[in-house]
């Protein structure tokens, strides 16, 4: 509620209070004549749900926030002047996190979503100081009465890539400059991985690492690196359009993640991997409206219409775009997971075997990097 609403509301209570009053004629009955009626006849009308989102890079980066804004202006045009929504962008994954969190909630914000993985202990420690707030935690793992995860299966999309990659990539090695070392993006480097060697086996991939979530001159610089090494085909999981710059100034080429990056670079574009949040934001608003939102985690795909490769570049052969309808049709009718054995890491280990289809648990739980890939997982000696 704004500051004119309040003293609107405070306003009508106080002039219903001597209404009554003066319409009450004798003293006993003035005592017994309480204003409190007023106030909550008034309150639901004007009484807005406040959200808030923390973001960890600005609106503008053309990915992963930029996607999550679009998802936050989807609810408020949806649900209009039930809701009132507001943001902070480029809240670092740290002590500043806390700060930004409870001066939502003291702002009257009842729903916060903090949408990136390193806001977890901050989340967990602010919810469980403050139970009337529901958190939505995205790509998060820990939940609590009043926290609920989320994340949308960006390896599914990865995967679609990965095909186009093994259809496109002329020297056999395939590239992704990777964020932050944490299994969803090592998930996501291995599926683009899988995706390539679809379509041929031989497939190598090499992978640098930034170690943050958005800095695009050290995307961009890794991504040199990778075309230095003989990489013509790129992935990221950073959140910029910066590798995707990179491979339209050194003429090869590579995908947009978690939005459309098409315009960034209309030669070197094969692909983007879209990341659409506004269902899941519909069906979560929708339900705190309605006094049922409930934790759980929760991870919608392309089955959900959460995820999907789109504008795939006019020059990738009829054969590789179809491979790509079909994994996306399986996707969808739950016939295709991109985790199916045999499945065997860059030390030769079987991860999956023949047929196996992987679980929650291994799903999010995934430290090793699958045969092809150099190197091994930060962290890890590749064991
Ligand atoms: N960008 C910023 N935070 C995240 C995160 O938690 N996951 C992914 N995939 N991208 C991000």
């Amino acid at each position: 509620m704004n500051t004119l609403n309040k003293r609107t509301l405070l306003k009508t209570a106080a002039l219903s209070a001597v209404a009554l009053a003066a319409l009450s004629g004798c003293g006993k009955k003035e005592e017994a004549a309480p204003a409190a009626p007023a106030a909550p006849a008034a309150a639901p009308a004007s009484d807005k749900l406040k959200i808030a989102f923390m973001y960890v890079s600005p609106i503008g980066d053309g990915g992963w926030t930029f996607q999550h804004e679009l998802g936050r202006k989807a609810i408020q045009d949806k649900f209009g002047d039930k809701v009132e929504t507001s943001f902070v962008e480029s809240v670092p994954e740290s002590a500043d996190a806390e700060r930004v969190l409870r001066d939502m909630a003291a702002q009257g914000n009842k729903l916060v979503f903090a949408t990136s993985f390193g806001y977890q202990e901050f989340v967990q420690k602010v919810a469980a100081d403050l139970k009337d707030v529901k958190f939505e935690h995205a790509t998060g793992y820990k939940q609590a009465a009043n926290v609920a995860t989320y994340d949308t299966k960006t390896f599914e999309g990865a995967y679609l890539a990965g095909i186009v990659a093994g259809g496109m990539s002329k020297t056999r090695t395939v590239g992704v400059v990777a964020s932050v070392p944490i299994p969803e993006v090592v998930r996501n480097i291995n599926s683009f991985v899988l995706g390539a060697q679809s379509v041929d086996p031989s497939i190598k991939a090499k992978v640098v690492w930034v170690n943050e979530w958005f800095n695009p001159p050290k995307e961009a610089e890794a991504a040199t690196s990778l075309i230095n090494g003989g990489v013509d085909v790129m992935y990221q999981n950073t959140n910029s359009p910066a590798v995707l710059k990179t491979a339209e100034e050194r003429g090869v080429r590579a995908f947009g993640k978690d939005g459309d990056m098409s315009a960034f670079a209309p030669n070197a574009h094969l692909g983007s991997a879209v990341i659409d949040w506004s269902p899941y934001y519909a069906k979560v608003v929708g339900d705190a409206l309605a006094g049922q939102w409930q934790s759980g985690a929760h991870w919608w795909g392309v089955k959900e219409g959460a995820i999907d490769l789109q504008k795939i570049a006019a020059d990738v052969p009829q054969d590789i775009k179809d491979k790509v309808e079909k994994a996306r049709a399986g996707l969808k009718d739950g016939s295709f997971a991109v985790w199916t054995g045999p499945v065997k890491d860059n030390t030769g280990k079987e991860r999956l075997a023949a047929g196996q289809v992987a679980d929650l648990k291994f799903l999010t739980a995934i430290n090793f990097y699958v045969a092809g890939v150099e190197g091994n997982v930060p962290g890890t000696d590749g064991k």
